[in-house]
């Protein structure tokens, strides 16, 4: 082979070689970043993950929520429910460790767009009551939200047997649905009708 020819063939392989060892690791770390959702402990990890997420973001919209709230008795359902769900982050936490899991957050859209409606109410609406109201109504949107959560991943648990698990995150559950009753509670005996006859 002409000396040329050669170094030309060289300089190619050698290419061609580093090209594919970028690529093998490229797929090496590819394969380590993407987590498998295939198992349901795979799954209950992910979704415990996005309840962290989510209580995290209550935890900071809570104090806001609370601050903004006209009614005593709303300020005081809003305060006491962010000592709770300070709670049930501990129990997220717990949760994780009793699955001999790291605790890691996935993080979850729809509650930072449930966040921003809320913060839209605390705006926009000027009327105290009016503005109750929809504090309330939000609260419940989440409420719920976090109940269907928190359902999913207490039938997950069940099924694999996690009792503990499934303990807490029964605990968390009834507090979620004890939460959405007060609220209903207090817009029903009072905010409702200070809505709709113009009082403040
Ligand atoms: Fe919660």
């Amino acid at each position: 082979m002409p000396r040329f020819a050669f170094a030309l063939h060289f300089r190619f392989t050698t290419f061609d070689v580093q090209r594919e060892i970028i690529r093998y690791i490229s797929s090496l770390l590819m394969a380590t970043k993407q987590q498998k959702y295939e198992t349901l402990h795979d799954l209950l990890l992910l979704k415990l993950g996005s309840l962290l997420d989510i209580e995290e973001q209550i935890v900071k919209a809570l104090p806001k929520m609370a601050k903004a709230a006209n009614h005593e008795k709303l300020r005081e359902a809003f305060s006491a429910h962010l000592k709770e769900t300070e709670g049930q982050v501990e129990r997220l936490n717990e949760a994780f460790q009793k699955l001999g899991a790291t605790a890691k957050k996935s993080k979850v859209e729809a509650i930072r767009g449930l966040a921003k409606d809320t913060e839209w109410v605390i705006k926009s609406l000027k009327n105290p009551a009016a503005r109750d109201a929809l504090l309330i109504a939000s609260a419940q949107y989440v409420e719920h939200y976090e109940m269907a959560g928190y359902g999913t991943a207490r039938q997950w648990a069940f099924d694999m047997g996690h009792n503990d698990v499934v303990e807490l995150l029964h605990l968390t559950l009834d507090d979620e649905k004890a939460a959405d009753t007060k609220l209903n509670d207090l817009a029903k005996s009072s905010i409702n009708q200070k809505v709709e006859s113009g009082m403040e």
